[in-house]
């Protein structure tokens, strides 16, 4: 039989989907599980990108150009300008989702064996990307006890060597929720300018900021033009994961020009994905104002009810739909493992990501899961109270209850 290659071999399956087995035995076994494991929102997608694609009205059905239509380019423009991001057509690239944007991004500027430096925990495909790459990821830990702030900028200078090319920030992040500062944003930006870093800026969660907090690109940093390459997708902001559409965003011209050449030899996004994507940049702002207080409303039920669990931590994240929580368990793969095949509650059970697979060193987040705040609020509240009975007696818990009380 021929041989599979070493790179197919060395390439990760995803850490999200691997108990998907699991669940599926559960629900034949007449569980109802609710599912907190997967960033796939169920809000409504914008009603006018729906009608664009119903009314939609052509005879061929056909290639776009590979950066993407004019017609939707000129939509991005109006979209990111209206932010302040200061764009023309010219810096836009538009991709089948933000996952193509971040390969094609790191084709462009990275060569095998080249370094990007990403605080961990990530966003667990990006080691995917890496490896179908061979670029090396160098991890620095960031802390659930600060909430996942930045990690010091030392940290990462420590780990730069004459092979580091680029940082990744997912802000606000996936999978942490954390928003980060100005303060944190220009840090990164002197760091970038210092060792002649690019940083790769991936946004998909822009739109979900809380508490009037306000989200900072670094394309609102003067003097980076040349190092900030931004990742985006439609995916989360217009809740429309199924588009497969995304862009790259950069105004440095040899970035942009490498990157249509990749663009090229895929040959183009989908045509009938940038005519809903044109229709969605009209979405009115009320869609995103009811979009944000309902997230806000199932993020502090959450987190309010994780921090009510004994020996539960769950820092208040400032954006995106995700959090990660700290539990009293030895091992998070095996405990979301065993709530789903071994537990039931009024036979209900839940299904979360065990935070291991968000992180690149070794034995980091081994009691720590994430959870995706994309159930309502009545499901997410019987998720956690699976999740409180579950505690109370799995058989790996780490701590009593009387410890517990007393570290409260
Ligand atoms: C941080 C982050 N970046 C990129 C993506 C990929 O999005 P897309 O659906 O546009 O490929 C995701 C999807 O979950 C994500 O969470």
């Amino acid at each position: 039989m021929p041989k599979i290659s070493q790179k197919g071999q060395r390439m990760p399956a995803s850490p999200i989907r691997k108990l998907t087995p699991y669940a599926d035995k559960a629900k034949v076994d007449g569980k109802k599980v609710y599912h907190l494991n997967i960033g796939q929102p169920d809000i409504e997608t914008p009603e006018g990108m729906i009608n664009a694609i119903k009314n939609i009205d052509f005879k061929v059905w056909a290639y776009t150009p590979s950066e993407g239509t004019l017609s939707y380019r000129k939509k991005l423009v109006e979209y990111y300008n209206k932010l302040g991001y200061n764009i023309t057509t010219e810096d836009i690239i538009v991709t089948t989702g933000g996952s193509e944007a971040i390969s094609i991004a790191m084709m462009a500027c990275l060569d095998a064996g080249d370094e990007v430096i990403i605080p961990e925990p990530f966003y667990a495909n990006y080691n995917g990307f890496a490896s179908q790459t061979d670029i090396v990821v160098k991890p620095i830990l960031s802390y659930i006890d600060n909430g996942f702030a930045l990690p010091p900028i030392s940290e990462f200078e420590k780990v730069i060597t004459n092979k580091t090319k680029a940082i990744i920030i997912c802000n606000p992040n996936n999978p942490t929720g954390y928003l980060y500062s100005q303060e944190e944003m220009d840090a990164l930006k002197e760091l970038a300018l210092k060792y002649d870093l690019y940083i790769f800026s991936d946004e998909a969660y822009r739109e979900f900021c809380y508490d009037g907090r306000t989200f900072i690109s670094p394309m609102y940093l003067d003097g980076i033009d040349e190092n900030v390459i931004v990742l985006d997708t439609v995916s989360k902001r217009y809740s429309a994961c199924g588009a497969r559409l995304g862009c790259i965003i950069t105004k440095n011209k040899a970035v942009w020009t490498t990157s249509l050449k990749f663009a090229q030899a895929r040959l183009s996004a989908g045509m009938v994905e940038q005519i809903a994507g044109s229709a969605a940049v009209d979405t009115p702002d009320s869609y995103f104002e009811a979009v944000n207080k309902e997230y806000t409303s199932r993020r502090n039920n959450l987190v309010n009810a994780l921090n009510k669990m004994d020996g539960v931590y769950c820092p208040n994240p400032g954006g995106a739909f995700y959090v990660v929580a700290k539990l009293p368990i030895d091992n998070a793969d095996k405990f979301c493992q065993w709530i789903l095949e071994e537990f039931s509650y009024n036979n209900q059970t839940v299904m979360m990501a065990p935070a291991t697979g968000f992180y690149s060193t070794t034995g980091a987040g081994y009691n720590e899961v994430r959870m995706a705040y994309v159930l309502k609020n009545e499901d997410l509240q019987n998720a956690m109270t699976c999740l409180e009975e579950a505690l109370k007696v799995y058989p790996g818990r780490t701590i009593d209850n009387e410890q517990l009380a007393a570290s409260k």
